[in-house]
């Protein structure tokens, strides 16, 4: 069995994704040991409702020490579901290959800092992108550019709105992160 954290700062439907696909067995053989947040947000209360433990750290400058310190022993993977603190140089290294985010663009394109959530969908829409897809990666002191695991472009229509852009990019979202978990489950780096 392995144990998955979960951080998230926002409504957690990733989270939710990956809850359903552990309980469907789409994710098998895996448990969420926690799920950990840095500000209190929807994500928590879904946690809860599945009687999976949760923690908040506070963000903040010592947010990766503290993370460190209530991290369970057996963690197998640290899932970044919809979080929006940086993890520091010194958390990311003592965890290779052992992180891994979701970042609803095409890497390396419209990633890096500042680069979350709607501001990516307005990035693509104001560059007037043909495409656009979601990435799944590890995580590195690098902010976006660790390596990808997974990525799906879908095709942006004339006109296209914010809203249908964040639709098309849940259901990319929800296709790609638990194959990448397996993925990374099964074939470790
Ligand atoms: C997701 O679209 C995820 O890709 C994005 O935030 C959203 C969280 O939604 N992450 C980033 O932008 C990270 N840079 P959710 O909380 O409903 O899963």
């Amino acid at each position: 069995m392995k144990n998955i954290v979960v951080l998230v700062s926002g409504s957690g439907t990733n989270l939710q994704r990956i809850i359903n696909c552990v309980d469907t067995g789409e994710i098998p053989d895996a448990n969420i040991s926690k799920v950990i947040a840095d500000r209190e947000c929807f994500g928590l209360e879904r946690a809860k409702k599945h009687g999976i433990p949760t923690q908040v750290i506070p963000r903040g400058k010592t947010f990766s020490e503290e993370l460190k310190e209530i991290l369970p022993e057996n963690t197998d993977l640290i899932i970044l579901a919809g979080f929006l603190s940086i993890l520091n140089k010194e958390f990311c290294e003592s965890f290779p290959g052992k992180i891994i985010n979701i970042h609803p663009a095409l890497l390396p394109k419209f990633g890096g800092k500042g680069m979350w959530g709607h501001h990516v969908h307005e990035a693509v829409l104001a560059a007037a992108e043909k495409e656009s897809g979601a990435t799944v990666h590890y995580v590195t002191s690098s902010i976006d550019e660790g390596e990808i695991i997974l990525q799906k472009s879908f095709e942006i229509s004339e006109g296209e709105s914010l809203e249908s852009l964040q639709k098309k990019n849940y259901e990319t979202e929800f296709e790609i992160f638990p194959k990448a978990i397996n993925k990374v489950l099964n074939f470790p780096l």
